[in-house]
């Protein structure tokens, strides 16, 4: 199974036959092989491309280079250089795995490409990875085989193995010299969790073994391997196992431990971590090559799984942000500095995104004390980043002088940007917005943070509506990861383009949404929280609705979230979408009935759930209160998944068909980065395409049957019915 020389031969040959010529050539051109006395460079420089790649053709020239270098009795070490300013290896080429995904991927040809990195680590001369940016999964199981690492400190410098984040594990070793290398418990951090480590921490671990400064690198790579080539044998390589590993049972309780972790984090909804589990108990501490043939199949297995296909699907709705600009035609303007308007819940959390990413921020509300409120908000997020060690205590004052507060317009004329976070009422914000555009310069953009008003509407409050555009961040600010951009019926490309690229900056997740009332994420997640109110009518206990659809796969259940947004501010928004698209929209009764007294949710103490000290616990009296009769099997599980999921599914196709995304794909990007839709399921339209038109259609109407009207199949989602069409099909 393994590549030899002649085997090499005949892949090539295969190669050459079954693919194109330039793939193999841009392989050549991509990967060179430099000698420099004793000490043999490989340069990888992917042709014409950003991002260096182990695509098959470049692990074939690298295989190559190897025998190359193996024959060359001259000389006696390998450097591995990247030529990229800020990227090592990107890791793996994932089109390769979409492919694999789609039922091409054997055991053997895994094997074969898995002799690569094992006959690098057998070559009879020491190599050295010298490694710069990111470092990603394949190219950090490159580092793993050869005999030794430098990286740089660079803030650019990120290596890992984030394998398990594509639902599959990593294949070219990883899952075996990882732990031989860094002990068990590290490997197994890295391996399940796919977090990135910077050159500092890879050296504290025994990641790598040097750290030097970027401008030294090569120099410092190449004088080290000059001086490994004048022994005339290569040291025998150390292998690392913790303490804990090394007791009896001890290797036990670390894979039990991990065992539970993942099941606490992904309720078993991710096969990948668990199979990670599975191969290092059964690999960990044996022989290299059979370990990687357990981790081939292991690997095999899982990229098979619909949960990879899945995720595959997850990882392109990313890159096509990252391509994204937004707008067609738009022009994004830099942001230095920018305004928030009310320094409350949202503004406060604005405030403290836009000092994280190095922004100036003026932050203006109508009383002290209500920005003495916004700057502690801001306080607390980075303090517990100092807590956590991500940050220190000179950064945090650095960020903290970037915010400043104010009662009035003072400053604004200088602003890029403002965003406006004040109450949710249409006159305020009018009048909020004629201010603003009296106080800032003519070319500044004004944004509203709005969740369920019409930006057009607030934009009448203004004589220019063109520099007027929503930037709707979600609650958390510094948690959720979704920007809406809403586009208002007079906004300027310009301002779109601005907000879209500057979303991006800030590390966000935008979209672009048309105006229209709840926007994309309020208006599909508005039907899923009225019918779990259904239910709650039915007699069906809220933990049950939310154990069921927490067993789905959504972060948290329906009757949690209203409690975390706030009864009060479900009600008001689920009018507002009431009045604009009528019935369908129409929450029931209990809803204003469980916030009564002040049971608001959380903020409040209790809501649906009661929370002393913070903690949720069953209120008892829920349904006396409510005046309903508890019945816990009034509604089966299963009805419980299709009713609230189904609502969504439904409300998206309309928002489908009223034109209000650019393209479907925007939709699963809202909900998945907006309410943690489960990235496993693909994305809501992902998921409603992997049922299948006909068959939702057919429950939908059965549920219309049973439960009214609310339930009507959407025109869109009939006319693929029809048609035998997907959403993701044009
Ligand atoms: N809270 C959420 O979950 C959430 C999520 C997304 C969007 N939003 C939207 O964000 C906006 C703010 O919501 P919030 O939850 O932060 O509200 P909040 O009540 O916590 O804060 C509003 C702040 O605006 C201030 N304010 C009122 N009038 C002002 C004026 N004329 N000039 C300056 N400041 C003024 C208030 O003093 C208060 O500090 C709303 O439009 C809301 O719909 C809220």
């Amino acid at each position: 199974m393994q590549f030899n020389q002649e085997s090499l031969r005949q892949e090539v040959n295969r190669f050459r036959s079954s693919f194109q010529d330039e793939a193999l050539d841009t392989a050549e051109k991509s990967l060179t092989l430099e000698k420099r006395g004793p000490v043999a460079i490989i340069w990888f420089d992917q042709h014409q491309e950003k991002a260096n790649k182990l695509s098959t053709p470049n692990m074939l020239r690298l295989f190559e280079l190897f025998v190359e270098i193996e024959k060359d009795k001259k000389l006696g070490a390998l450097v591995i250089l990247s030529k990229k300013p800020s990227i090592f290896i990107a890791g793996a080429d994932i089109a390769e795995i979409q492919k694999m995904a789609a039922g091409e991927a054997t055991v053997e040809d895994l094997m074969k490409l898995q002799s690569v990195f094992t006959y690098l680590e057998r070559l009879s001369i020491p190599s050295i990875a010298a490694i710069n940016g990111a470092c990603m999964g394949g190219g950090t199981e490159l580092t793993l085989a050869c005999d030794y690492r430098i990286a740089t400190d660079a803030p650019e410098t990120k290596m890992a193995l984030p394998e398990v984040m594509l639902g599959v594990l990593p294949g070219w070793g990883g899952t075996q010299r990882m732990p031989r290398l860094i002990g068990l418990e590290s490997a197994l951090d890295l391996i399940l969790t796919g977090r990135n480590v910077d050159g500092k921490k890879a050296k504290k671990m025994g990641l790598v073994d040097k750290v030097v400064p970027k401008e030294l690198l090569e120099t410092r790579a190449l004088e080290w391997a000059a001086e490994l080539a004048k022994s005339p044998r290569k040291a025998k390589k150390e292998g690392h196992a913790s303490l804990l590993s090394r007791v009896p049972g001890g290797k036990w309780m670390i894979f039990d431990q991990a065992r539970k972790g993942v099941m606490s984090k992904t309720k078993g909804h991710y096969p990948a971590p668990l199979k990670i589990i599975e191969v290092l108990k059964k690999t960990y501490g044996g022989d290299l090559d059979a370990g990687l043939k357990v981790e081939a199949q292991a690997f095999t297995d899982l990229v098979r799984s619909p949960e990879c296909k899945s995720l595959i699907g997850v990882f392109y709705l990313q890159e096509r942000v990252k391509k994204d600009k937004g707008s067609a035609t738009g022009i994004a303007k830099e942001v230095h500095s920018a305004g928030v308007l009310g320094a409350g819940v949202m503004g406060g959390g604005i405030a403290q995104l836009f000092a994280a990413k190095n922004v100036r921020v003026r932050m203006k509300d109508i009383n002290w004390d209500a920005i003495a409120k916004g700057f502690q908000a801001a306080q607390k997020i980075f303090y517990k980043q100092v807590q956590r060690k991500k940050m220190r205590k000179n950064e945090f004052d650095n960020a903290m002088a970037r915010i400043e507060g104010s009662t009035s317009y003072a400053g604004f004329k200088g602003l890029d940007l403002v965003v406006e976070a004040v109450v949710e009422n249409i006159d305020v914000k009018k009048a909020v917005f004629g201010e603003l555009e009296k106080n800032t310069k003519p070319d500044a953009i004004l944004a509203t943070n709005t969740s369920s008003l019409s930006v057009g509407l607030i934009a009448t409050g203004t004589t220019d509506p063109t520099r007027v555009v929503g930037m709707h961040f979600f609650n958390p600010v510094d948690k959720m990861p979704l920007v809406e951009v809403i586009r208002g019926k007079e906004t300027s490309e310009d301002a779109v383009a601005t907000v879209f690229q500057f979303s991006k900056k800030l590390g966000k997740t935008p979209i672009v949404v048309q105006d229209g009332p709840g926007f994309v994420v309020n208006r599909i997640l508005a039907p899923y929280l009225n019918e779990a109110g259904f239910l709650l009518s039915e007699g069906v206990p809220p933990r049950k609705i939310d154990d069921v659809i927490a067993g789905f796969g959504m972060p948290m259940g329906p009757c949690t979230l209203l409690d975390e947004v706030g009864l009060d501010v479900g009600v008001k928004v689920a009018k507002i979408l009431y009045t604009a698209f009528g019935d369908r929209m129409k929450a029931p009764n209990i809803m204003e009935k469980a916030g009564q007294g002040n049971r608001y949710g959380k903020k409040t103490g209790k809501g649906i759930y009661l929370y002393p000290g913070g903690e949720q616990k069953n209120d008892p009296e829920l349904f006396a209160r409510l005046g309903v009769k508890e019945n816990a099997s009034a509604v089966p599980d299963d009805k419980i998944v299709k009713r609230c999921i189904y609502a969504m599914i439904n409300e998206a196709a309309r928002c489908v068909e009223d034109k209000l995304v650019r393209d479907v794909a925007d939709i699963d990007i809202g909900m998945i980065f907006g309410t943690g839709f489960p990235p496993f399921r693909g994305g809501l339209l992902r998921y409603a395409d992997s049922l299948g038109a006909e068959a939702i259609v057919g429950d939908l109407e059965v549920l219309q049957r049973m439960y009214g009207e609310r339930f009507a199949p959407a025109p869109y989602l009939q006319q693929l019915a029809v048609s035998g069409k997907k959403f993701y099909e044009k």
